[in-house]
């Protein structure tokens, strides 16, 4: 039997445990016809996709872009000048204007609600690529990282240091909760998981400041210390997150000789990470950033193209 299809994909807790777990086998699959033959069926001839930016990428926009190539679908790029979502022109306006000519919107925004808007208004799916409030694009390709390379999911422990009230953090929480891991959020006050987010996750979840914390974790995670829109906050944030960086010392205090390491990307190297854990031997920074192709071809693939989640 068929797990039922998503409309949109805005964010984890709207996905079911089994609608994620089936957007992992999907994306295992694709990424495994990919290496064995050489290519993917065109899934998504003649379908189109939108993606709108708010906020510079690398990943986001160039994983979207050959992931719909791959896909034989086609996707173009509309700069944050151009839009002005809210501004030059309302979400909702934007959203039934770009419904008809596109098959898909991707839209990287400031606001969460503009990407609540444009699914709302517009009549086509929309994938939220990173929002103020979560980044699920993200933390599916983690996920995804997580089970090749441990090769299990269920009953393992992550440790998300640093900015636990951010986009990537909200996520991975609400991920870690659709596959059965706990997940222990080692931050400073002030810049812990919201009440209302710790509540609502199925994750079995740890909040505190202390990094012992991350004693026992199968992997250890963290993202930048402020994130994009937040830089007015710059200086305030380097006094308070330099305890968290995730560095040799704290790579030992899992006490986890296989311990794996995760970030996001980009980094800013020497400040919540170093160089020597970025790219040392536990380090899962290139494969996760690899994943986020494999990962967003099975949300296309299933939302564009029909493709059944199983
Ligand atoms: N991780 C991520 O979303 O990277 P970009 O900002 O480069 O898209
Ligand atoms: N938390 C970061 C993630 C970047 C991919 C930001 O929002 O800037």
């Amino acid at each position: 039997m068929s797990i039922p299809a998503l409309a949109h994909y805005l964010d984890i807790e709207s996905v079911t445990a089994e609608q994620f777990w089936g957007l992992l086998r999907l994306a295992k699959e694709l990424k495994d016809a990919r290496t064995r033959l050489g290519q993917n069926a065109p899934i998504l001839a003649g379908k189109s996709l939108a993606l709108v930016f708010q906020k510079p990428s690398l990943r986001t926009r160039v994983s979207f872009e050959m992931g719909m190539q791959q896909l034989g679908g086609y996707a173009f790029y509309i700069s944050p000048q151009e839009v002005g979502l809210g501004t030059r022109e309302s979400a909702p306006d934007v959203a039934r204007v770009l419904s008809g000519y596109v098959d898909g919107i991707m839209a990287r925004v400031f606001n969460h609600q503009h990407i609540i808007d444009l699914a709302e208004w517009g009549s086509v799916p929309v994938i939220n690529g990173l929002s103020d409030f979560s980044h699920p694009c993200q933390a599916l390709a983690d996920i995804l990282t997580i089970w090749e390379h441990v090769g299990t999911l269920t009953g393992l422990t992550v440790a998300y240091v640093g900015d636990g009230s951010n986009n990537v953090a909200t996520s991975l929480i609400q991920a870690a909760g659709k596959v059965g891991m706990s997940i222990r959020v080692v931050a400073p006050q002030g810049y812990q998981p919201d009440r209302a987010l710790v509540d609502q996750t199925d994750a079995d979840i740890t909040v505190t400041d202390d990094l012992d914390g991350v004693v026992g974790a199968d992997v250890l995670y963290t993202d930048v210390w402020t994130s994009m829109g937040q830089e007015a906050e710059t200086e305030e944030r380097l006094k308070v997150f330099p305890p968290y960086q995730l560095n040799q010392q704290l790579l030992v205090h899992t006490r986890n000789p296989d311990v794996k390491v995760l970030h996001c990307l980009p980094a800013h190297r020497g400040e919540e990470i170093t160089d020597d854990v970025a790219d040392g031997a536990h380090s899962l920074l290139f494969p996760q950033a690899h994943n986020r192709l494999h990962a967003q071809k099975a949300l296309l693939a299933h939302l564009m193209g029909g493709v059944p989640l199983q």
